[in-house]
């Protein structure tokens, strides 16, 4: 059999284990495997596939991004674009694709399932927010590097006395500010699913002033919702999928101003940006890729297709893709109710 694999979206640390983990056991079932490559574009120009063989797999275990490319190129615009896909897959004599993605991604997976393209699904996506599944290849590795920033920016902002306003990444979800603000001590964490006024967080800053903390980390995901930032992204340019470019939202620079304006602190903001999709992949994100790759594989060698592998509790299991497709995973109150307690 023929098998196809690809990573589309935005990269993270954790996809080349996946594919690794792919690759050694399709070999393993006798299959051959071929390449596509950056995402989705690579089924509409045509472009050629690469042959992907033990030595291709090799020593990227621990390497970040993806070794295949990625892209953000929607084919679900159009009809005729989804067509184009097909008869590429077709063309190659591609009878099976294994596609490595966040819900965009998972999506157009699901709408090829549905024309009868025999698909297998692995969810990755920093932001964890795949409906299904409980982890994502790639989440664990960007909480551990916004964990490390928090620590380093404690320090700083305790020896200067100042509220520093950390933006991190979460389009819809506050899956990266929640797990990281826990884990790195953040004096209030603002994210999408839970709104909170200016006032809200200036109190819980106030509240700190009169317990002798005169300086605060304050998270924010940069798909925040709040009444004082609305309107700001009429002004942002729109990706393929039509999601607002939130890097030009710069969030964590107005809340920074505005909590200046009205304190009288001093105030900075940082922008963790890309770096919390560059460089090695976690222990957690490796192993979680590679019972992902292993699973895919065998679904594939089942003929389990229409599914996506996933993790609940510490089990993997397949779901069918229509659930990955079917929205987002927002943030579990119950982590939000926790995060509260120490405002
Ligand atoms: O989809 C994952 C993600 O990291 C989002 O959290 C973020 O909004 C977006 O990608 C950034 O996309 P790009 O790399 O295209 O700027």
């Amino acid at each position: 059999m023929r098998v196809g694999v690809l990573t589309g979206g935005g990269d993270c640390p954790g996809l080349n284990p996946a594919i690794r983990a792919v690759v050694r056991r399709s070999l393993q079932h006798g299959f051959e495997v071929w390449g596509i490559r950056n995402g989705w574009a690579g089924l509409l120009d045509g472009g050629e596939l690469i042959p992907l063989d033990l030595q291709f797999v090799s020593g990227i275990l621990h390497v970040g991004g993806t070794k295949l490319g990625t892209s953000r190129t929607n084919p679900a615009k159009s009809e005729a674009m989804m067509d184009q896909v097909q008869r590429n897959l077709e063309r190659h004599g591609i009878e099976a694709l294994v596609a490595i993605g966040g819900d965009d991604t998972l999506g157009v997976a699901h709408r090829l399932s549905q024309r009868g393209v025999h698909v297998v699904g692995i969810p990755k996506t920093m932001d964890n927010d795949v409906v299904g599944t409980d982890y994502c290849i790639g989440f664990d590795s960007a909480v551990s590097i916004v964990v490390e920033a928090l620590d380093r920016l404690h320090t700083t902002a305790e020896s200067h006395h100042r509220v520093i306003v950390v933006e991190v990444m979460g389009r819809d979800t506050g899956w990266v500010a929640i797990m990281g603000g826990l884990a790195g001590g953040a004096d209030f964490i603002l994210i999408p699913e839970e709104p909170h006024t200016l006032d809200e967080v200036i109190a819980s800053l106030e509240r700190r002033r009169q317990r002798g903390k005169n300086f605060s980390i304050i998270v924010v995901a940069e798909g925040v919702v709040m009444p004082e930032l609305a309107n700001k992204e009429a002004i942002c340019e729109r990706d393929a999928f039509g999601h607002v470019r939130l890097d030009r939202r710069c969030v964590a620079e107005t809340i920074a101003q505005m909590i200046g304006e009205r304190t009288g602190m001093e105030t900075r903001h940082v922008v963790l940006g890309h770096l919390q999709r560059g460089g090695s992949p976690t222990v957690f994100d490796r192993v979680l890729a590679t019972r992902f790759g292993v699973r895919a594989a065998d679904m594939v060698q089942a003929g389990r297709f229409g599914r996506m592998v996933a993790i609940q509790g510490n089990h993997i299991v397949e779901v069918p893709l229509e659930v990955a497709a079917s929205g987002i995973k927002p943030v579990d109150p119950e982590l939000i109710r926790l995060a509260q307690v120490f405002y």
